[in-house]
């Protein structure tokens, strides 16, 4: 087994590390404070590579490995979480489908725009009443001919008010339950389309997330993704993909959070020598540093399993239940050695703490990693 990376992953590591750490970390709390959305930063990521990274070059991506994302993930979640949602969200569910699945025009109509960091992509499945019960699907799309006419509602969606294309799953066959669903390309401002308000969040405040409302929006039948009534296999194989990239999201939170725990535990000073000496502060330190270890593993492993044309829905759900419980684990560590200063927000691990919650929500909470992992284990 080889565990080395390659030159070339290394340099994209380097790469985001150092953007993470040069134009992220000095605005990062007052993003966080303020609900900011980090449209330059998310800019600046769209000419560095790093919204399309693993979308072919011939479509304006970078033709990175899914390896090499999990590494620039993890950098980049380890400064802000914010902008490496808004990142995931745009690489894996939304670029990631449209490459696979889309036709050609659609490839070359969205992708070079989106990979760019010029738009912003969002994917939109859960409802107030379909979250991780994804098949109940409410908003209907009906075929009208040479359009579907769209209605409805989507909840808690990322890119939400900033995207300019959404791809929206909408049951066209009620009687065929999953497969009478598709996947639509929605445009902002098509006519009958409207985003609510901002979520006001615990964490990635940075990130914007709402509500969105569709009241018979009539919709191109080219703008449909694959097959008529591929939608709910298309959503299940792209988020099993996007779960990498938030067990990245969350491996990058507990390895920011433990990397901050450890440099204050050298310089902060209690009975007279620095905290680091007492066992105490050892032992937190020794379970995070090995429960991170442990993580990145299960992250390169789903990455390596993808990356090889071999099944990842296991190996990417159980990364991200174990990455999401080191990333809350982690954090909560990390604010416990930083004693009060860990509770006000200079010292940037409060919000790490607020940031790891989504992980174990999003993308399917960590139950349902549970039963993506037991039905593998068992089929
Ligand atoms: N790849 C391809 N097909 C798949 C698949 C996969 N990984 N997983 C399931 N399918 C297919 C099955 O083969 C089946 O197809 P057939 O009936 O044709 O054989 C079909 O999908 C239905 O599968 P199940 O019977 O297993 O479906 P289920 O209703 O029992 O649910 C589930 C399975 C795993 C619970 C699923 O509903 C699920 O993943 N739920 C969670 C959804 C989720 O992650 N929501 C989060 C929203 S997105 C988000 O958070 C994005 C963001 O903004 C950050």
């Amino acid at each position: 087994m080889d565990f080395q990376l390659t030159e070339e992953q290394l340099a994209v590591q380097a790469a985001a590390r150092d953007f993470a750490q040069t134009e992220l970390w000095a605005g990062v709390i007052e993003r966080d404070e303020h609900q900011k959305f980090p449209a330059e930063q998310i800019k600046k990521m769209g000419e560095l590579g790093f919204l399309g990274m693993m979308v072919s070059p011939e479509y304006g991506g970078g033709g990175m490995d899914t390896v090499s994302y999990v590494l620039a993930m993890e950098e980049i979640s380890k400064v802000d979480a914010s902008c490496s949602v808004i990142m995931s969200v745009n690489n894996s569910l939304v670029c990631w489908g449209l490459e696979k699945y889309g036709t050609e025009e659609q490839k070359r109509k969205y992708l070079p725009r989106l990979t760019s960091g010029e738009i912003i992509g969002a994917f939109a499945l859960s409802e107030p009443e379909a979250g991780s019960d994804a098949t109940s699907q409410r908003t209907t799309a009906e075929d009208k001919g040479d359009y579907y006419l769209l209605n409805g509602t989507k909840n808690w969606i990322t890119n939400g008010t900033t995207a300019s294309v959404y791809l929206v799953v909408a049951q066209t066959n009620v009687e065929l339950k999953h497969r009478g669903i598709n996947v639509l390309i929605v445009e902002k401002g098509m006519e009958g389309f409207q985003t609510g308000p901002k979520e006001n969040k615990l964490g990635i405040r940075g990130s914007d997330t709402c509500s969105l409302m569709f009241n018979d929006v009539k919709v191109p039948k080219e703008n449909r993704i694959g097959e008529d009534g591929f939608g709910f296999k298309f959503a299940m194989q792209v988020l099993a993909g996007g779960r990498i990239g938030i067990a990245a999201q969350a491996l990058g939170i507990a390895s920011g959070s433990y990397e901050l725990a450890l440099k204050y535990s050298k310089e902060r000073k209690a009975f007279g020598v620095p905290i680091a000496q007492h066992q105490a502060i050892q032992f937190k330190l020794a379970d995070m540093a090995t429960n991170i270890d442990a993580a990145r593993l299960l992250c390169l492993q789903a990455a390596h399993d993808k990356d090889a044309h071999q099944d990842y829905a296991k190996s990417g759900a159980m990364a991200k239940l174990f990455a999401s419980k080191t990333a809350m684990d982690a954090s909560v560590e990390a604010v416990q050695i930083h004693g009060g200063y860990g509770f006000v927000k200079e010292y940037h691990v409060e919000r790490l703490m607020r940031d790891a919650k989504i992980t174990q929500i999003y993308e399917g909470t960590s139950e349902i990693q549970k039963i993506v992992i037991s039905r593998e284990i068992l089929k």
